[in-house]
């Protein structure tokens, strides 16, 4: 049984796309440029928030943090927004979601220069992903492609289970999942809360993706034996942070499975690193 240790992942690429913005900045061009916006004092939010601009910091990207309060007006919020899309130093621009009750988060991700949406998130970037085109590709998807890439554990021709349909996390992992790619290619079926039998599902599939956000919800008798067990359940209960996998029980019988802490979480900011590394090197000057 494999362990799949997404923060050491993280790390190595955190470290790869150093040296790249070192290499390149070396040369006289100005490091790359990511805006980081928070609305309101959510603490889930303020943590990841946190942890992106440090991320930022090691990488060599040039953070601009915002800090507003949830009583800020759409309008206000889209005024920034607009800002920044004609800002040549910024590269990416990250609007932490959710946002607080009385703010259109679909209208401002909407508002973002889709060649700035390092997250992924804009309409234009999902239809791109949908239609095959490239496109900035939703973090911890792109990031949970990354890990099976770096561990060489391929989908294809595999059996698929996506559970949670999120326009965050399982709509973009199912997509990407059934893309023609070598770490693609899976039959991938996508169960949520109105699937009647979860576990019969589950139990079908080679490669297992937990996305629904109960705390150890998944047991042994979901997962068929020998298979890889993807978790991006952040959980955080009494007892700490947890999967949505009970994962002491469900290790026994797979053949990897990622871990909640040190799984998926830390690929997702790697992930953002990259996706603001490659817009910075797209939209540098050409010589
Ligand atoms: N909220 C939960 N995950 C994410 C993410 O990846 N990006 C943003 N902007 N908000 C989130």
């Amino acid at each position: 049984m494999q362990i799949i240790d997404g923060k050491g992942t993280a790390a190595t690429i955190r470290a790869e796309l150093k040296a790249q913005v070192a290499a390149i900045t070396a040369l006289g061009t100005r490091a790359p440029g990511l805006a980081v916006i928070l609305v309101g004092e959510d603490p889930a939010s303020q943590v990841y928030v946190r942890n992106k601009v440090r991320a930022c910091a090691e990488v060599g990207i040039h953070s601009l943090h915002y800090e507003l309060p949830a009583s800020i007006s759409q309008q206000e919020l889209l005024d920034l927004l607009a800002a920044l899309n004609s800002r040549d130093d910024v590269d990416g621009i990250l609007l932490q979601m959710p946002l607080p009750k009385g703010l259109d988060g679909n209208a401002c991700l909407a508002a973002i220069d889709p060649a700035k949406d390092v997250d992924g998130f804009h309409p234009i970037n999902v239809g791109r992903l949908s239609q095959g085109l490239p496109c900035f590709v939703s973090c911890t998807p792109a990031g949970v492609i990354e890990l099976l890439r770096r561990y060489n554990l391929s989908p294809a021709g595999k059996k698929a289970v996506v559970v949670g349909r999120s326009n965050i996390v399982g709509k973009p992992l199912a997509m990407l999942l059934a893309r023609n790619d070598a770490f693609g290619n899976a039959t991938v079926t996508v169960c949520h809360s109105a699937t009647p039998d979860l576990a019969a599902e589950c139990r079908e599939a080679d490669f297992l993706f937990l996305a629904m956000g109960k705390p150890e919800f998944i047991t042994a008798d979901y997962v068929k034996k020998g298979a890889v067990v993807i978790d991006v359940g952040i959980n955080r209960t009494e007892e700490g942070l947890r999967g949505d996998a009970d994962f002491d029980a469900v290790c026994q019988k797979v053949a990897a499975i990622t871990p909640v802490p040190g799984g998926v979480g830390p690929m997702t900011i790697a992930m953002l690193m990259k996706n603001t590394v490659q817009s910075w090197q797209t939209r540098l000057p050409k010589a």
